[in-house]
């Protein structure tokens, strides 16, 4: 009786055959935190290694090393392994570009891409541990850049396309990247963003760079440098076709990349091989429930950490059948994506909320217009998911057959981390709610002073133990590692997300607790929008705030104080609004500008972005006092009048 009370209360489209947490996956839960040195062992063991590790993991908080003395190789396990095997002539990749071109590359025939690509690394003296900067669109190219990096030990850190050249300045300098691999350009809604012309730009504050392989893609005339600009094309003519993949340490670093934070400019995040691999391989199972005739889309931009661990790293090792897209979901019609799945046969289905809410705009007369009757499972990353997106998922795309797994986790987390997991065991589903931390995962819901709260409370999310696929550590950054995630709660991961655990133990992620913005689940910071908009003549100081946004989720609001001699216009915001598109990219334009006189700001001098939230989002600002206790309530109180005046006129 009990069983069906706790069933019944889950309300859910898609109860398993009994209460969950059910029998296997508890099995391993109880074993992955009883012996978690054991239990993940024998996931890494799926993996092929040269040399098994000494030690599980060396705990030297806050530094994890995982798999210490074990030697294996990144690209090996996504590809080497599988021309071994009979899946050699399986297809790796179904690639579609915007105008509707396709490729389909085989696992031997990415084997071959792959070995000669790193052939071409190598010509151009890159070697283990040296840096690689890819500013590449959505095309084959990008993921056999990055197995030949890996290929070779060297370190990848992709840059989103989307990105202005600014940003791309910032990672190379950054991480000292010797190479850049780009392409003359990529399409996006019929027209083309010319990444190479956007290197040209910046290419003088890179020093580090010796090199550009420019890949072939639009066919439009770029400028080539003598000596150091190469076509791709070129390289691969005289490259061989074997490269030894390089046996590297567990800890090795895969790869950089970077995400926004709290303050400052964007954060590198260090990867590691060994552990990362293997997380993500055990992850992938069971979360996706993976199978040799699974056709899979993840339709995350490789320029994210979705795009490393859930486009390349995780289905390849997996040998899974990988459908990519080059362009926007909605061109030339709003059934771009509807077409794919059908066309494809994709069965697996990973994607955005925001992606899900624009679709729902459009309404269901378009997915009605394909059979979708190939999907079996769906998924949801980047945002929590409003019960009313997920609606529409289940019924008019998975047709009411298909599993939700909604999936939290983060650039830092390397792979998912709280998940429904349908390769366990069925999950009885709650819409909006990311159910229970993957087997290993030892999550809590807390208080500011660290005190776990009690069931149907929010608190902050974090991480009690580490994992295999944990950051290794902000590259060249140790200090604000160490700040960031582990200062809070010392020796605990602190996520900057607030979260609640249920009375049935299903916990619910529900945004972020820092000030990190979330716009259609991009990340950004307010200290690269403020430092966009401070950078122009006539502002003399400036807040980035968010407000509610019915697709996106958030949507970016600037506060704008102008220098006394400057007077407010339509053209000065437009100017402000160009500027942030061209320091960060299109992602980050903001939605609105308010001039105002002065910002709510504590006795510190910290700006009160919650207040400005509120403003922005026309809510009650509330008792600032104990939000923060050292706020100076007048001065909040007169900045919300202005704000409001501001926003009236
Ligand atoms: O706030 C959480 C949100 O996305 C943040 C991580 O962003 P990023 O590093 O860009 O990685 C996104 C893709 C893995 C988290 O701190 N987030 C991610 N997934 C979910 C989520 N919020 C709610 N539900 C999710 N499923």
């Amino acid at each position: 009786m009990a069983h069906k009370d706790k069933q019944e209360k889950a309300g859910t489209p898609h109860a398993g055959s009994g209460i969950w947490p059910a029998g296997r996956y508890m099995d391993m839960r109880r074993r992955s935190l009883q012996d978690p040195e054991g239990f993940w062992s024998e996931q890494a063991r799926k993996l092929d290694w040269y040399k098994t590790w000494d030690q599980v993991l060396d705990w030297d908080p806050p530094y994890a090393k995982w798999f210490v003395g074990g030697r294996l190789n990144a690209c090996y396990q996504c590809v080497d392994r599988h021309v071994r095997s009979w899946r050699k002539s399986k297809v790796a990749l179904y690639w579609e570009g915007e105008s509707g071109e396709e490729r389909v590359l085989s696992y031997s025939t990415l084997f071959r891409e792959v070995n000669q690509f790193a052939s071409a690394l190598k010509s151009m003296g890159i070697e283990t541990g040296d840096r690689i900067a890819l500013y590449l669109p959505m095309i084959p190219e990008v993921i056999v850049a990055m197995l030949a990096c890996a290929r070779i030990g060297a370190v990848h850190t992709v840059i989103f396309s989307g990105f202005s050249a600014y940003a791309v300045a910032d990672r190379v300098q950054d991480t000292g990247a010797k190479l850049i691999i780009t392409a003359d350009g990529g399409y996006r809604r019929g027209k083309t963003i010319p990444l190479k012309k956007n290197i040209e730009e910046v290419i003088d504050q890179c020093s580090s760079v010796e090199n550009i392989i420019v890949v072939k893609r639009t066919g439009e005339q770029v400028p080539m440098k003598e000596g150091r600009d190469h076509w791709l094309s070129d390289l691969m003519k005289n490259a061989d076709m074997w490269v030894e993949p390089e046996a590297v340490e567990a800890t090795h670093p895969l790869y950089i990349l970077y995400t926004s934070g709290t303050t400052g400019k964007p954060k590198g995040i260090v990867h590691s091989t060994g552990g990362y691999m293997v997380f993500n391989h055990s992850g992938y199972q069971w979360v996706f429930n993976i199978q040799e005739q699974s056709i899979y889309w993840c339709t995350a931009d490789i320029g994210w950490v979705t795009g490393h661990s859930q486009v390349v790293y995780a289905p390849l090792s997996h040998g899974a059948a990988v459908v990519i897209y080059e362009g926007a979901p909605d061109y030339p019609e709003v059934d771009r994506w509807w077409d794919i799945v059908e066309k494809y046969g994709v069965s697996i289905l990973y994607t955005s909320p925001t992606a899900i809410r624009t679709f729902m705009r459009y309404g269901e007369k378009w997915p009605q217009k394909h059979d979708l009757s190939s999907l079996e499972l769906l998924g949801s990353v980047g945002e929590p998911i409003n019960p009313k997106a997920w609606h529409w998922y289940y019924t008019h795309i998975g047709g009411e057959r298909c599993p939700i797994v909604d999936t939290w986790w983060q650039t830092e987390t390397g792979g998912i981390m709280i998940s429904p997991t349908p390769g366990i065991d069925p999950v009885p589903l709650k819409p909006g709610s990311v159910c229970f931390p993957l087997p290993g995962i030892d999550t809590a819901v807390v208080d500011n002073e660290g005190k776990e709260v009690e069931a149907g409370t929010r608190g902050e999310l974090i991480i009690k133990r580490p994992w295999p696929g944990m950051l290794m550590n902000i590259y060249n950054d140790p200090d604000r590692y160490q700040a960031t995630y582990w200062s809070q709660f010392p020796g605990y991961y602190d996520a900057g997300d607030f979260a609640m655990r249920d009375e049935d133990g299903y916990m619910w992620v529900m945004g972020r607790s820092d000030e990190v913005l979330k716009v259609a689940g991009h990340r950004l910071g307010t200290a690269e929008v403020e430092d966009a908009v401070v950078a122009h003549p006539a502002v003399a100081e400036a807040a980035v705030s968010s407000k509610a946004h019915e697709e996106k989720g958030e949507s970016l609001v600037l506060f704008v104080i102008l220098k006394k001699s400057e007077a407010p216009s339509d053209t000065l915001k437009e100017e402000l609004v160009k500027r942030v598109r061209e320091a960060i990219g299109p992602i980050a334009t903001p939605e609105d500008v308010y001039f105002v006189n002065s910002l709510p700001k504590t006795r510190s001098g910290k700006i009160m972005r919650r207040v400005l939230k509120a403003v922005a989002s026309g809510e009650e600002v509330g008792d600032v006092s104990t939000l923060e206790n050292e706020a100076s309530v007048d001065e909040v109180k007169k900045a919300y009048e202005s704000l409001t005046q501001e926003a009236e006129a």
